[in-house]
Protein backbone atom coordinates (compact mmCIF):
# COMPACT_ATOMS: atom_id res chain seq x y z
CA UNK A 1 0.00 0.00 0.00
CA UNK A 2 1.51 2.93 -1.02
CA UNK A 3 1.05 6.48 0.98
CA UNK A 4 -1.76 7.75 -0.84
CA UNK A 5 -4.16 4.95 -1.19
CA UNK A 6 -4.79 4.85 2.66
CA UNK A 7 -8.21 4.65 3.49
CA UNK A 8 -10.00 7.24 4.85
CA UNK A 9 -11.08 7.12 8.75
CA UNK A 10 -13.98 6.74 9.15
CA UNK A 11 -15.96 8.93 11.79
CA UNK A 12 -18.32 7.53 14.25
CA UNK A 13 -19.89 10.76 15.05
CA UNK A 14 -20.01 14.48 14.63
CA UNK A 15 -19.71 15.72 18.58
CA UNK A 16 -16.75 17.48 19.86
CA UNK A 17 -15.37 14.39 21.33
CA UNK A 18 -15.95 12.49 18.13
CA UNK A 19 -13.99 14.95 16.03
CA UNK A 20 -11.16 15.24 18.54
CA UNK A 21 -10.38 11.33 18.65
CA UNK A 22 -10.69 11.10 14.75
CA UNK A 23 -8.27 14.30 14.43
CA UNK A 24 -5.76 13.05 17.24
CA UNK A 25 -5.37 9.66 14.99
CA UNK A 26 -4.20 12.11 12.25
CA UNK A 27 -1.96 13.64 14.38
CA UNK A 28 -0.08 10.51 15.26
CA UNK A 29 -0.46 9.68 11.58
CA UNK A 30 1.79 13.25 10.96
CA UNK A 31 3.80 12.66 13.65
CA UNK A 32 4.54 8.74 12.65
CA UNK A 33 5.07 9.90 9.41
CA UNK A 34 7.14 12.77 9.81
CA UNK A 35 9.51 10.43 12.61
CA UNK A 36 10.39 8.01 9.41
CA UNK A 37 11.28 10.86 7.21
CA UNK A 38 14.50 11.54 6.25
CA UNK A 39 15.23 15.00 6.65
CA UNK A 40 18.15 15.28 4.53
CA UNK A 41 16.78 13.64 1.37
CA UNK A 42 14.92 16.53 -0.83
CA UNK A 43 12.95 14.17 -2.68
CA UNK A 44 11.38 12.33 0.42
CA UNK A 45 10.69 16.04 1.86
CA UNK A 46 8.92 16.86 -0.91
CA UNK A 47 7.02 13.23 -1.09
CA UNK A 48 6.16 14.13 2.59
CA UNK A 49 4.41 17.72 1.52
CA UNK A 50 2.57 16.05 -1.56
CA UNK A 51 1.18 13.01 0.82
CA UNK A 52 -0.80 15.16 3.02
CA UNK A 53 -0.67 18.76 1.10
CA UNK A 54 -1.11 18.06 -2.18
CA UNK A 55 -4.00 19.68 -3.75
CA UNK A 56 -5.27 16.65 -5.48
CA UNK A 57 -4.43 13.75 -4.39
CA UNK A 58 -3.02 14.57 -0.80
CA UNK A 59 -4.44 13.06 2.07
CA UNK A 60 -5.96 16.63 4.19
CA UNK A 61 -7.46 17.22 0.74
CA UNK A 62 -9.30 13.30 0.31
CA UNK A 63 -10.09 13.59 4.37
CA UNK A 64 -12.04 17.22 4.13
CA UNK A 65 -13.24 16.22 0.96
CA UNK A 66 -15.05 13.20 2.74
CA UNK A 67 -15.32 14.42 5.97
CA UNK A 68 -16.99 17.76 4.70
CA UNK A 69 -19.39 16.61 2.55
CA UNK A 70 -21.09 14.17 4.97
CA UNK A 71 -21.17 16.91 7.47
CA UNK A 72 -24.50 18.43 8.71
CA UNK A 73 -24.19 22.13 8.96
CA UNK A 74 -23.91 22.83 12.49
CA UNK A 75 -20.47 20.13 12.28
CA UNK A 76 -18.75 22.20 9.68
CA UNK A 77 -17.20 24.74 11.84
CA UNK A 78 -16.19 22.37 14.00
CA UNK A 79 -14.39 20.26 11.48
CA UNK A 80 -13.13 23.24 9.75
CA UNK A 81 -11.05 24.59 13.29
CA UNK A 82 -9.68 21.09 13.11
CA UNK A 83 -8.56 20.53 9.65
CA UNK A 84 -6.41 24.24 10.13
CA UNK A 85 -5.05 22.89 13.10
CA UNK A 86 -3.92 19.38 11.47
CA UNK A 87 -3.01 21.45 8.80
CA UNK A 88 -0.37 23.80 10.84
CA UNK A 89 0.78 20.57 12.17
CA UNK A 90 1.73 19.42 8.83
CA UNK A 91 3.65 22.47 8.00
CA UNK A 92 5.18 22.79 11.30
CA UNK A 93 6.73 18.96 10.68
CA UNK A 94 7.38 20.39 6.98
CA UNK A 95 9.25 23.50 8.34
CA UNK A 96 11.31 21.22 10.70
CA UNK A 97 12.19 18.94 7.88
CA UNK A 98 13.45 21.63 5.61
CA UNK A 99 15.64 23.55 8.28
CA UNK A 100 17.43 20.31 8.98
CA UNK A 101 17.87 19.58 5.31
CA UNK A 102 19.66 22.52 4.48
CA UNK A 103 21.48 22.23 7.39
CA UNK A 104 22.77 19.08 6.49
CA UNK A 105 23.63 20.75 3.24
CA UNK A 106 25.89 23.03 5.14
CA UNK A 107 27.51 20.38 6.97
CA UNK A 108 28.52 19.27 3.92
CA UNK A 109 29.63 21.96 2.37
CA UNK A 110 31.52 22.93 5.94
CA UNK A 111 35.32 23.47 5.89
CA UNK A 112 37.25 20.34 7.96
CA UNK A 113 40.20 21.83 9.75
CA UNK A 114 41.71 18.63 9.57
CA UNK A 115 42.35 18.23 6.15
CA UNK A 116 45.87 19.48 4.86
CA UNK A 117 45.86 22.45 3.17
CA UNK A 118 46.43 22.83 -0.72
CA UNK A 119 49.92 23.59 -1.15
CA UNK A 120 50.98 26.28 -3.40
CA UNK A 121 53.71 25.49 -6.00
CA UNK A 122 56.23 28.40 -6.23
CA UNK A 123 56.50 29.28 -9.49
CA UNK A 124 59.99 29.83 -11.38
CA UNK A 125 61.67 32.46 -13.33
CA UNK A 126 61.44 32.16 -17.03
CA UNK A 127 65.11 31.25 -18.63
CA UNK A 128 64.29 34.33 -20.53
CA UNK A 129 63.14 36.72 -18.14
CA UNK A 130 65.98 35.46 -16.25
CA UNK A 131 68.42 36.30 -18.73
CA UNK A 132 66.85 39.90 -19.79
CA UNK A 133 67.27 40.71 -15.88
CA UNK A 134 70.91 39.59 -15.78
CA UNK A 135 71.97 41.09 -19.11
CA UNK A 136 69.99 44.50 -18.10
CA UNK A 137 71.76 44.31 -14.57
CA UNK A 138 75.01 44.23 -15.37
CA UNK A 139 75.12 47.07 -17.94
CA UNK A 140 73.07 48.83 -14.67
CA UNK A 141 76.42 48.10 -12.21
CA UNK A 142 78.34 50.07 -15.60
CA UNK A 143 76.16 53.10 -14.83
CA UNK A 144 73.25 52.54 -16.98
CA UNK A 145 69.56 53.35 -16.87
CA UNK A 146 66.79 51.20 -18.48
CA UNK A 147 64.35 52.11 -21.15
CA UNK A 148 61.32 50.52 -23.00
CA UNK A 149 59.57 51.71 -25.86
CA UNK A 150 56.30 50.69 -27.80
CA UNK A 151 55.92 46.90 -29.73
CA UNK A 152 53.90 48.90 -32.49
CA UNK A 153 56.40 51.44 -34.18
CA UNK A 154 56.07 53.39 -37.13
CA UNK A 155 58.22 53.32 -40.45
CA UNK A 156 60.19 56.22 -39.13
CA UNK A 157 61.18 54.69 -35.70
CA UNK A 158 61.74 51.07 -37.16
CA UNK A 159 63.49 52.47 -40.28
CA UNK A 160 63.75 56.01 -41.64
CA UNK A 161 65.58 58.01 -38.32
CA UNK A 162 68.24 54.68 -38.15
CA UNK A 163 69.09 55.91 -41.93
CA UNK A 164 67.53 52.71 -43.59
CA UNK A 165 67.18 54.36 -46.64
CA UNK A 166 63.47 53.75 -48.42
CA UNK A 167 63.25 50.95 -50.58
CA UNK A 168 66.50 49.77 -49.52
CA UNK A 169 67.22 46.10 -49.45
CA UNK A 170 68.32 46.23 -45.74
CA UNK A 171 64.91 46.42 -44.68
CA UNK A 172 63.92 43.23 -46.67
CA UNK A 173 66.37 41.65 -44.16
CA UNK A 174 64.48 42.47 -41.26
CA UNK A 175 61.11 40.82 -43.20
CA UNK A 176 58.59 43.07 -41.26
CA UNK A 177 54.92 42.11 -40.17
CA UNK A 178 53.19 45.35 -40.61
CA UNK A 179 49.98 46.58 -39.29
CA UNK A 180 47.48 46.16 -42.16
CA UNK A 181 45.46 49.10 -43.60
CA UNK A 182 48.55 51.74 -43.33
CA UNK A 183 48.73 52.22 -46.93
CA UNK A 184 47.34 55.77 -46.71
CA UNK A 185 49.61 57.44 -44.66
CA UNK A 186 53.04 58.71 -45.65
CA UNK A 187 55.39 55.86 -45.23
CA UNK A 188 56.90 57.05 -42.34
CA UNK A 189 53.83 57.14 -40.20
CA UNK A 190 52.80 53.23 -41.29
CA UNK A 191 52.54 51.69 -38.49
CA UNK A 192 54.42 47.79 -38.18
CA UNK A 193 55.52 45.51 -35.69
CA UNK A 194 59.11 46.50 -34.72
CA UNK A 195 61.55 44.24 -35.83
CA UNK A 196 64.20 45.39 -33.36
CA UNK A 197 64.87 47.42 -30.65
CA UNK A 198 66.71 50.26 -31.94
CA UNK A 199 64.10 52.37 -32.49
CA UNK A 200 64.42 53.04 -28.67
CA UNK A 201 67.61 54.70 -29.46
CA UNK A 202 66.09 57.32 -31.39
CA UNK A 203 63.07 57.81 -29.29
CA UNK A 204 65.48 57.93 -26.53
CA UNK A 205 67.72 60.68 -27.26
CA UNK A 206 64.63 62.78 -28.48
CA UNK A 207 63.65 62.80 -24.62
CA UNK A 208 66.76 63.47 -23.82
CA UNK A 209 70.31 65.67 -24.42
CA UNK A 210 73.24 64.07 -24.09
CA UNK A 211 75.07 62.07 -22.30
CA UNK A 212 73.01 59.02 -22.56
CA UNK A 213 73.67 55.56 -21.10
CA UNK A 214 70.90 53.15 -21.68
CA UNK A 215 70.07 49.60 -22.35
CA UNK A 216 66.54 48.90 -23.45
CA UNK A 217 65.37 45.27 -23.41
CA UNK A 218 61.82 44.03 -24.76
CA UNK A 219 60.18 42.10 -27.52
CA UNK A 220 60.67 41.90 -31.37
CA UNK A 221 58.65 40.99 -34.13
CA UNK A 222 59.41 39.14 -37.49
CA UNK A 223 57.46 37.39 -40.22
CA UNK A 224 60.37 34.56 -39.89
CA UNK A 225 58.75 30.90 -39.86
CA UNK A 226 59.14 28.95 -36.49
CA UNK A 227 61.90 26.32 -36.01
CA UNK A 228 64.12 25.10 -33.77
CA UNK A 229 66.29 28.15 -34.02
CA UNK A 230 63.68 31.21 -35.32
CA UNK A 231 60.17 32.30 -33.76
CA UNK A 232 58.22 35.05 -35.29
CA UNK A 233 58.48 37.05 -31.46
CA UNK A 234 61.89 36.96 -29.75
CA UNK A 235 63.52 39.36 -27.58
CA UNK A 236 66.87 41.73 -27.82
CA UNK A 237 68.39 43.96 -25.16
CA UNK A 238 69.57 47.30 -27.12
CA UNK A 239 72.47 49.32 -25.78
CA UNK A 240 73.98 53.01 -26.53
CA UNK A 241 75.98 55.47 -24.77
CA UNK A 242 76.68 59.02 -26.22
CA UNK A 243 78.53 61.34 -24.59
CA UNK A 244 81.64 63.45 -25.83
CA UNK A 245 84.74 61.71 -26.49
CA UNK A 246 83.09 57.95 -26.78
CA UNK A 247 85.28 55.41 -29.54
CA UNK A 248 85.49 52.61 -30.45
CA UNK A 249 87.83 51.29 -27.72
CA UNK A 250 84.77 52.11 -25.25
CA UNK A 251 82.55 49.58 -26.98
CA UNK A 252 85.09 46.90 -27.01
CA UNK A 253 86.01 47.43 -23.64
CA UNK A 254 82.39 47.75 -22.40
CA UNK A 255 81.26 44.43 -24.41
CA UNK A 256 84.38 42.35 -23.56
CA UNK A 257 83.48 43.30 -19.72
CA UNK A 258 79.61 42.40 -20.46
CA UNK A 259 80.84 39.12 -22.06
CA UNK A 260 82.71 38.22 -18.98
CA UNK A 261 80.34 38.89 -16.74
CA UNK A 262 77.67 36.88 -18.81
CA UNK A 263 79.27 33.53 -19.81
CA UNK A 264 83.01 33.92 -17.71
CA UNK A 265 86.30 35.90 -17.16
CA UNK A 266 87.67 33.39 -19.09
CA UNK A 267 85.56 34.18 -22.18
CA UNK A 268 87.24 36.28 -24.58
CA UNK A 269 85.79 38.45 -27.45
CA UNK A 270 86.52 39.51 -30.90
CA UNK A 271 85.07 41.91 -33.31
CA UNK A 272 84.43 41.35 -37.23
CA UNK A 273 83.55 44.02 -39.49
CA UNK A 274 79.94 44.18 -40.11
CA UNK A 275 76.82 46.54 -41.47
CA UNK A 276 74.45 47.74 -40.19
CA UNK A 277 72.69 51.10 -41.39
CA UNK A 278 72.77 53.11 -38.15
CA UNK A 279 76.24 52.62 -36.85
CA UNK A 280 79.55 53.29 -38.62
CA UNK A 281 82.09 51.61 -38.38
CA UNK A 282 79.80 48.20 -37.39
CA UNK A 283 81.16 45.11 -35.92
CA UNK A 284 79.72 41.61 -35.11
CA UNK A 285 81.03 40.05 -32.06
CA UNK A 286 82.07 36.98 -31.44
CA UNK A 287 82.89 35.06 -28.05
CA UNK A 288 85.17 32.59 -27.76
CA UNK A 289 82.82 29.31 -27.47
CA UNK A 290 82.00 28.79 -23.39
CA UNK A 291 81.61 24.93 -24.30
CA UNK A 292 85.21 24.18 -25.53
CA UNK A 293 86.93 26.94 -24.64
CA UNK A 294 87.48 27.81 -28.03
CA UNK A 295 89.16 23.97 -28.94
CA UNK A 296 86.11 23.32 -31.28
CA UNK A 297 82.77 21.70 -30.92
CA UNK A 298 79.46 21.32 -31.68
CA UNK A 299 78.17 23.90 -30.67
CA UNK A 300 80.76 26.47 -32.23
CA UNK A 301 80.56 24.28 -35.34
CA UNK A 302 83.99 23.51 -34.76
CA UNK A 303 85.26 27.32 -35.10
CA UNK A 304 86.24 27.68 -31.55
CA UNK A 305 83.92 31.21 -31.64
CA UNK A 306 80.21 31.91 -30.98
CA UNK A 307 78.49 35.22 -32.95
CA UNK A 308 76.60 36.98 -30.49
CA UNK A 309 76.00 40.52 -31.24
CA UNK A 310 75.77 43.60 -33.28
CA UNK A 311 77.72 46.87 -32.81
CA UNK A 312 79.07 49.95 -33.62
CA UNK A 313 79.61 53.69 -33.81
CA UNK A 314 76.16 55.85 -33.67
CA UNK A 315 76.55 56.87 -37.40
CA UNK A 316 76.50 60.92 -37.73
CA UNK A 317 73.30 60.42 -40.05
CA UNK A 318 71.31 59.08 -37.43
CA UNK A 319 72.65 62.12 -34.54
CA UNK A 320 71.13 64.02 -37.98
CA UNK A 321 67.55 62.51 -37.76
CA UNK A 322 67.70 63.26 -33.59
CA UNK A 323 68.90 67.03 -34.11
CA UNK A 324 65.41 67.84 -35.57
CA UNK A 325 64.58 67.58 -31.64
CA UNK A 326 67.37 67.53 -29.44
CA UNK A 327 69.98 69.79 -31.18
CA UNK A 328 72.64 68.97 -28.75
CA UNK A 329 73.48 65.54 -30.64
CA UNK A 330 75.99 67.50 -32.82
CA UNK A 331 78.27 64.34 -34.28
CA UNK A 332 81.23 67.42 -34.19
CA UNK A 333 81.03 67.24 -30.51
CA UNK A 334 79.64 64.14 -29.60
CA UNK A 335 79.71 60.10 -30.55
CA UNK A 336 78.59 57.50 -29.71
CA UNK A 337 78.15 53.51 -29.58
CA UNK A 338 75.44 51.35 -29.90
CA UNK A 339 74.61 47.31 -29.62
CA UNK A 340 72.31 44.88 -30.25
CA UNK A 341 71.86 41.58 -28.68
CA UNK A 342 69.27 38.61 -28.78
CA UNK A 343 68.47 36.99 -25.53
CA UNK A 344 66.96 34.27 -26.57
CA UNK A 345 70.00 32.83 -28.34
CA UNK A 346 71.98 33.49 -25.22
CA UNK A 347 69.48 32.02 -22.63
CA UNK A 348 69.85 28.93 -25.14
CA UNK A 349 73.45 28.88 -24.50
CA UNK A 350 73.55 29.78 -20.75
CA UNK A 351 71.39 27.15 -20.48
CA UNK A 352 71.78 24.26 -22.70
CA UNK A 353 68.39 24.69 -24.42
CA UNK A 354 68.26 23.42 -27.88
CA UNK A 355 65.03 24.08 -29.72
CA UNK A 356 63.99 28.35 -28.91
CA UNK A 357 59.76 26.87 -29.04
CA UNK A 358 60.67 25.83 -25.13
CA UNK A 359 60.75 29.28 -24.52
CA UNK A 360 57.47 30.03 -25.60
CA UNK A 361 55.38 26.84 -25.03
CA UNK A 362 54.88 27.01 -21.43
CA UNK A 363 55.36 23.50 -20.35
CA UNK A 364 55.70 23.36 -16.80
CA UNK A 365 57.86 19.97 -17.17
CA UNK A 366 60.40 22.16 -19.46
CA UNK A 367 60.08 25.65 -17.39
CA UNK A 368 60.42 24.28 -13.53
CA UNK A 369 63.88 23.04 -14.22
CA UNK A 370 65.34 26.62 -13.99
CA UNK A 371 63.19 27.12 -10.21
N1 LIG B 1 69.16 46.09 -34.57
C1 LIG B 1 70.08 45.07 -35.03
C2 LIG B 1 69.30 43.82 -35.43
O1 LIG B 1 68.25 43.60 -34.93
C3 LIG B 1 71.10 44.74 -33.98
C4 LIG B 1 72.03 45.88 -33.75
C5 LIG B 1 73.21 45.97 -34.44
C6 LIG B 1 71.73 46.85 -32.84
C7 LIG B 1 74.08 47.01 -34.26
C8 LIG B 1 72.60 47.92 -32.64
C9 LIG B 1 73.78 47.97 -33.37
O2 LIG B 1 72.37 48.88 -31.78
O3 LIG B 1 74.65 48.99 -33.17
O4 LIG B 1 69.79 43.05 -36.21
Amino acid sequence: MTMSDQPIPSLTGWTEAELDAAFAALMREVESSAAALDATSAEAVEAFRLHWLGRKQGRLKAVSDAWLKAAPVEAKKLLGQRFNALKAQVEARLDDASSASSASALDAEAIDITLPGRARRLGAEHPLIKTLNEIVSIFQRMGYSVGVGPEVETDYYNFESLNFPPNHPARDTQDTLVVAQQERKPLRDRLLMRTHTSPVQIRTMEQQPPPVRIVIPGKVHRNDAADATHSPIFHQVEGLCVDTNITFSDLKGTLDHAMKELFGTSVKTRFFPSFFPFTEPSADVQISCPFCGGKGCRKCKHSGWIELLGCGMVDPAVFGFVQQKQPGYDPKKISGFAFGMGVDRIAMMKYGISDIGLLYGGDQRFLEQFG
